[in-house]
């Protein structure tokens, strides 16, 4: 880190990406999905990254959560170097460091909230009474403390999401990164969400969203601007909105802990856990 950085800020960064780049290979044509991307995000910061349509949003999502490896260039998390880590250090940092939150909540149709949000303390082999207890907490910390024992079907589609980003936070990631996690929200319900971000935010969490609704956007501090695989902007966002002080959702105490054995994991459930890496791979990977 730079000393100009750390005067800056006062705080560490958590991103750091120099030159990064990201080629597809499809059969003899290259499509150059990054082309040269260099962007530090501090600790803390809530960084929106927008841009049309095939500008390179999904491929920089996969970048930073660790979903897919960069073609050249440098990404550090923390200091670590890990751009060229193997598939399976790529899925322990990922697991480690990263929290998704997707558009359509990914979460399982018949298991109640708590379990849930248990599911990736359970791959991290955390025991079932600890589990419990830590999946109480995030979904008191979102708001839902009194909404433990609810499946999805007895949840609205905002609550649905914020057990989404309870599930992302329990692992006490370094990074919470949204696609647009709005998207399948009417204003209303989406609103509660942002609102929810807000408030994390200032409870210190780096937040980083792709998005092409400005609506989203604006609520971040900071908004980068991706065109043809290049930042073309990256600005502090002055005219950041932020939720009214009486709007909040956070609860005060914990709901009482409920006394459950582990959740049936399945590769199925596994999978809610982070998007598709198949979407972002190369067609033609075996030629
Ligand atoms: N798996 C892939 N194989 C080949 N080309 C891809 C792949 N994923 C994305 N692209 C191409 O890379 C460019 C950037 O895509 P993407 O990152 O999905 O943009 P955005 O999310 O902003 O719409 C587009 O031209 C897209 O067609
Ligand atoms: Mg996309």
């Amino acid at each position: 880190m730079s000393i100009e950085q750390k005067i800056q800020t006062g705080r560490p960064p958590v991103i750091e990406i120099k030159d990064m780049t990201k080629v597809y290979v499809m059969g003899k044509t290259e499509v150059r999905a990054l082309r040269g991307v260099s962007l530090t995000i501090h600790e803390g910061e809530y960084v929106a990254i927008i841009g049309a349509s095939g500008s390179g949003k999904s491929t920089m999502m996969n970048m930073i959560g660790l979903l897919d490896q960069p073609s050249t260039g440098s990404y550090h998390i923390r200091g670590a170097e890990v751009s060229s880590l193997s598939k399976d250090r790529m899925a322990d940092m990922r697991n480690k460091e990263i929290g998704f939150v997707f558009q359509r909540f990914n979460l399982l149709a018949r298991t109640n909230a708590r379990r849930q949000v248990e599911l990736p303390l359970f791959y991290a082999g955390v025991a079932s009474g600890k589990a419990a207890k830590m999946a109480v907490a995030a979904l008191t910390r979102v708001g839902l403390g009194d909404r433990t024992d609810h499946k999805p079907d007895e949840l609205s589609g905002g609550q649905q999401q914020r057990v989404a980003i309870a599930r992302a936070l329990v692992n006490t990631p370094s990074i919470l990164l949204a696609d647009e996690p709005t998207g399948a929200l009417d204003s209303k319900t989406g609103a509660e969400v942002l609102t929810l971000f807000d408030e994390l935010h200032q409870q210190g969490i780096t937040l980083i969203v792709v998005t092409h609704d400005m609506g989203v956007a604006r609520r971040a501090q900071r908004i980068i601007t991706l065109r043809d695989g290049l930042v073309i902007s990256d600005e502090p966002n002055e005219k950041q909105q932020v939720t009214a002080p009486d709007a909040h959702y956070l609860e005060p105490q914990a709901n009482e802990q409920r006394l459950n054995s582990q959740p049936n994991t399945t590769s199925e459930a596994e999978s809610l856990l982070t998007p598709s890496i198949r979407e972002s791979e190369p067609v033609h990977e075996n030629s």
